[in-house]
C-alpha cells in the first residue's frame, strides 16, 4: 500500500512511508489494551447491525464489561443516535481524542459526532483524476483514525459496525484482524441468499475469522398467547456456510422507539422475550470469544 501510494503521487519529501509506519505503531498500541475487537456486518442493509450493536454493546455493560463501539459507517453513521450522544462532541486530549460516554459508560466514535448538523451529508473531497483510489484511501484513513487516535482506554470489547457489504470490512481487514466477526441476518431467503454470498467472500477471500450469525427480527411474542409467531419465510432453513446461529431475536417495535429516543432496549426491556435473547447473545458471544482466544477452538 506504501509502495502504491508513492508510486502514483511521490513522496515530495513527506517520508511516506515513516508516516505510515507511525500510524501503523499508534495502531497496535492502542488496540493493545483492548481484550477483544468484534466486526458486526452484514451483505445486507437494515436487518439491525446498528440496532444489535447498541444492545450487544449495553447487554455486555450489564455483564460488567468495558465496552466500547465505534461506527464504521462513515455515510451513514447511527450508532451516535441510537446511544442517545448525538449533540455531543469529542474532545481533543493529551492521549487522542475522548470519545463521548453514554449509558452504562459506553465509548462512542462515529462520524456523526464529527457533523454540523443531522443532515449533514459525509463527502469526501479529493483529486477528481483517481478519484476512486483516493475515496478508498479516504475512507480507510477515517476508519484508522477512529480506531487509532480514539482515546479507548482499557476495554474488554469494542465493538465495531459495517455498512452494509463488504467494502468496508475488507478495509478493516487490512488495517487490523478483529478477534472474529459477527454475521447478522434475517430469517428469510432473500437476506439469507445475499448474507450467504457476502460470507463466502468474507471468508473465503479475506479469510477472516467469524464468529456466528444472529438472526434478527425472528419471529415475534403474540401479545395474546405470549407465543413466538413467525414473521417472514416459514419454510426458509437457515444455512450460513455452516456457521453456528448465536442468536434469534424477535421483532418488537420498541425497539424503533428506543433507537430513535437514544436509549438502548436492553436497559428497559431486559426482562422482555427479546431482551433475555439478547441477554443469551451477549453471552454466547463471550463464550465463543473465549474459546477463540484461549485457542481451544479455532475461529470458523
Ligand atoms: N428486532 C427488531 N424489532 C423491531 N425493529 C427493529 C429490530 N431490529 C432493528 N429494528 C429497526 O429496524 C431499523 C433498521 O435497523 P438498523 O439497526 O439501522 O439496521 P442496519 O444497521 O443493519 O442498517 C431501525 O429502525 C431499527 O429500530
Ligand atoms: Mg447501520
Amino acid at each position: 500500500m506504501a509502495k502504491r501510494y508513492r508510486d502514483i503521487v511521490g513522496d515530495g519529501g513527506s517520508d511516506v512511508d515513516g508516516q505510515l509506519e507511525q500510524l501503523r505503531h499508534r495502531l497496535s498500541s492502542r488496540l493493545a489494551s483492548i481484550r477483544h475487537v468484534v466486526a458486526v456486518m452484514s451483505g445486507k442493509g437494515g436487518v439491525g447491525k446498528s440496532t444489535l450493536t447498541t444492545n450487544l454493546a449495553a447487554g455486555l455493560a450489564m455483564k460488567g464489561h468495558a465496552v466500547g463501539v465505534a461506527d464504521a459507517d462513515i455515510y451513514g453513521p447511527s450508532l451516535a443516535r441510537m446511544l442517545g450522544v448525538a449533540e455531543r462532541r469529542p474532545k481533543p486530549g493529551r492521549d487522542g481524542v475522548a470519545p463521548p460516554r453514554t449509558v452504562l459508560d459506553i465509548k462512542v466514535m462515529s462520524m456523526a459526532l464529527f457533523l454540523e448538523d443531522a443532515q449533514a451529508p459525509v463527502v469526501f473531497r479529493g483529486p477528481s483524476r483517481e478519484a476512486f483510489t483516493w475515496k478508498g484511501m479516504l475512507e480507510m484513513h477515517a476508519l484508522r483514525e477512529f480506531l487509532a487516535d480514539t482515546d479507548w482506554g482499557e476495554l474488554d470489547y469494542l465493538l465495531i459496525d459495517l455498512p452494509p457489504g463488504t467494502n468496508q470490512f475488507a478495509t478493516l481487514h487490512d488495517l487490523i484482524r478483529p478477534a472474529g466477526s459477527l454475521v447478522v441476518s434475517l430469517p428469510n431467503r432473500l437476506s439469507r441468499e445475499v448474507v450467504g454470498r457476502s460470507l463466502v467472500l468474507a471468508r473465503q477471500v479475506l479469510k477472516a475469522p467469524m464468529l456466528g450469525v444472529v438472526e434478527n427480527m425472528a419471529g415475534y411474542f403474540c401479545n395474546g398467547c405470549l407465543s413466538r409467531q413467525p414473521l417472514f419465510d416459514r419454510q426458509a432453513e437457515a444455512d450460513y456456510d455452516g456457521l453456528p446461529i448465536l442468536g434469534r431475536i424477535p421483532f418488537d417495535p420498541r425497539f424503533v422507539d428506543a433507537c430513535d429516543a437514544g436509549r438502548p432496549y436492553l436497559l428497559d426491556y431486559a426482562d422482555a422475550p427479546p431482551g433475555q435473547d439478547l441477554m443469551g447473545l451477549c453471552d454466547r458471544l463471550c463464550d465463543r470469544l473465549a474459546t477463540v482466544a484461549s485457542a481451544k477452538e479455532p475461529c470458523l
